[in-house]
């Protein structure tokens, strides 16, 4: 694989390869040294048009953990704002003989584009609507590290699904790998078309999505990709939606909790229940660690 933009087109043995290569990398990532120097010689810059906590310093630490030499580009404070297109931008970048670079933008195929412009690998960390592949593998491979597996689970995902380039890449992954997807939020923050196939059901009620379920992933309120007026207000969007320990008995016993982030805590998900056991939240933080190195390797290291 010479680029990673989305899950769709992945073959199930090449996410299987990914899942190893990550059991493989959290090992490294547990030890005292946080250090394996198979990737020295590789270069990689992070290009990030939007804000990110836990994606970009990821892969910042995947790629140092790895002896690759990592260097940052955030738009905010970049040539950007003189003016420069993200091609230009992304040319710049690949005149240095950079052999990946990350990129994250607001909008939807943007990490196509630079894959069709430049020499270095692109790796996908999130463009507008479209998708989020190194979150879908790190919340795969989150689930099958809880459940053992996720063949036949039934796993929710509550919330602003329409704007959630997250949902989408789970949405691919999980029904790849045999799980079934429940999908509820307001009904103006559900998609009407892109998401419908087998295994994905739309729920018309927190109680039919949330039922049985052996995982519940909150998702966060994309204010920044609405016009307003979806849902009244965040009080009446808690008390309707909002994810709470009372709701969560709704699951299975042992159902686990997760959210990509950044979580808006009190209003997708209550403070009570994201501190609580059933929450795998910080799981997921360095098990996407784990997973941005395991794709770095494959990439660079090894044929995906
Ligand atoms: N989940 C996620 O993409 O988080 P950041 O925006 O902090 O990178």
């Amino acid at each position: 694989m010479k680029h990673l933009l989305q899950i769709k087109g992945l073959k199930k043995e090449e996410v299987n390869k990914i899942i190893d290569k990550t059991n493989e990398m959290k090992k490294i990532v547990l030890s005292d040294k946080k250090k394996d120097d198979r990737l020295e010689g590789k270069s990689m810059v992070t290009l990030f048009y939007e804000n990110s906590t836990r994606t970009m310093n990821s892969f910042t630490f995947a790629g140092e953990f790895l002896g690759m030499t990592v260097a940052s580009v955030n738009s905010s404070i970049s040539s950007v704002q003189k003016g420069e297109s993200l091609i230009d931008t992304a040319r710049t970048i690949d005149a240095y003989n950079t052999d990946v670079i990350v990129l994250r933008h607001f909008y939807s195929g943007t990490a196509k584009i630079l894959s069709e412009n430049v020499n270095a690998h692109i790796i996908n960390a999130g463009d507008g609507l479209h998708a989020h592949p190194t979150q879908a593998l790190l919340d795969l491979y989150t689930l099958i590290e809880e459940l053992g597996d996720v063949k036949n689970k039934k796993i929710a995902i509550i919330g602003d699904i329409l704007h959630s380039r997250v949902a989408r890449s789970n949405i691919e992954s999980l029904t790849l790998m045999g799980a079934k997807v429940y999908l509820f939020g307001p009904k103006t923050l559900m998609p009407t078309t892109d998401m419908q196939r087998e295994n994905v059901v739309f729920c018309d009620s927190l109680k039919e999505a949330l039922e049985d379920a052996d995982a519940v992933m909150g998702l966060r309120i994309q204010l920044e990709r609405q016009k307003g007026g979806m849902f009244p207000s965040l009080k009446e969007y808690a008390k309707i939606y909002g994810l709470n320990s009372e709701r969560m008995k709704l699951a299975k016993p042992n159902a686990i909790l997760m959210h990509p982030g950044p979580v808006n805590r009190g209003v997708e998900i209550s403070g009570e229940l994201m501190d609580s056991k059933c929450s795998v939240i910080e799981k997921q933080v360095l098990n996407g660690l784990c997973v941005r190195m395991a794709v770095l390797d494959l990439m660079l290291g090894e044929n995906l």
